[in-house]
């Protein structure tokens, strides 16, 4: 069920490692402007769920449609140029390059080639690319470090970098991976209150997150995997206080990753 508001929608996705079902036969749907949580105690197929979404995993089943289009088993940077931009809930900053080319590596790749080739034939240099990273790096603060080495910033600031990245590529989705993951209780209710202004600045985003609190305080809509399955879709309020929910939470142990 899609109408024209939807960016995103999935269909039974599934996918097999070996024996185990880490995402079985998933189905949901994102519309643009939304700001969704995608919430499960580890092992969930969280980060699978997001692999397959991007690219970077093929699905066992299922289908995957972005913007109108079919993208399942285009790769990750095929899908990134349409407009999905994200981030590894492991940073990917490279650290010896600068915090401005960081993010110009990103703009570079929502112009049409792939970002490694952007990376080695030095074409991060456009008026437009340059422009759209100045734009990001304001957005998350980072301005006034753009020529810093990335290696040198702080590890809050690496997250802000790698979702600078993402932003640069002006997508009409993007996908943070635990993004609160290594945060303090302070960073994460910072990185709460950015992640609400930008949803209010109109960005449509995806929020895959272990942090049940981050996501029930910033979520207009929760999404709830347990065992690889969906087992919750529905505000903040109804998820919570759903059995199957508690169930999951409470019968595994809660580790601080
Ligand atoms: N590449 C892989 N090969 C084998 N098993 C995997 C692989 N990736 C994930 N898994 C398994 O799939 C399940 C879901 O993992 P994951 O998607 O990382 O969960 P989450 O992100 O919710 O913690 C786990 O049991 C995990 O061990
Ligand atoms: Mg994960």
């Amino acid at each position: 069920m899609t109408d024209a508001n939807t960016i995103l929608s999935i269909d039974g996705l599934t996918r097999r490692f070996g024996g185990l079902l880490a995402v079985s036969d998933v189905t949901a749907t994102i519309k643009q402007g939304e700001l969704v949580g995608l919430i499960g105690p580890n092992g969930a197929g969280k980060t699978t769920l997001f692999n397959l979404i991007t690219g970077f995993t093929p699905p066992s089943s299922g289908t995957v449609r972005f913007a109108g289009r079919d993208v399942t088993g285009l790769k990750p940077w095929q899908i990134a140029r349409m407009g999905m931009g994200r981030t590894f809930q492991n940073l990917r900053v490279f650290p010896n390059m600068t915090v401005f080319d960081n993010v110009s590596v990103g703009a570079v790749g929502s112009f049409g080639q792939s970002p490694w080739r952007a990376l080695f034939n030095g074409g991060a240099q456009s008026r437009a690319v340059s422009a759209r990273s100045w734009e990001a790096l304001e957005r998350v603060g980072l301005a006034d470090v753009a020529g810093e080495i990335a290696a040198n910033l702080s590890y809050g600031k690496r997250k802000y970098l790698e979702i600078a990245r993402a932003l640069a590529t002006a997508p009409r989705l993007l996908i943070l991976d635990e993004p609160a993951a290594g945060l303090n209780d302070t960073e994460t209710a910072e990185l709460a209150d950015f992640i609400r202004r930008l949803h209010a600045e109109g960005v449509t985003v995806l929020l895959v997150e272990h942090d049940m609190g981050l996501v029930m305080n910033s979520c207009s809509r929760v999404i709830v995997l347990a065992s690889g399955r969906k087992i919750a879709d529905g505000t903040p309020e109804q998820v919570q206080r759903d059995p199957a929910v508690l169930e999951a939470y409470l019968g595994v142990e809660d580790d601080a990753a």
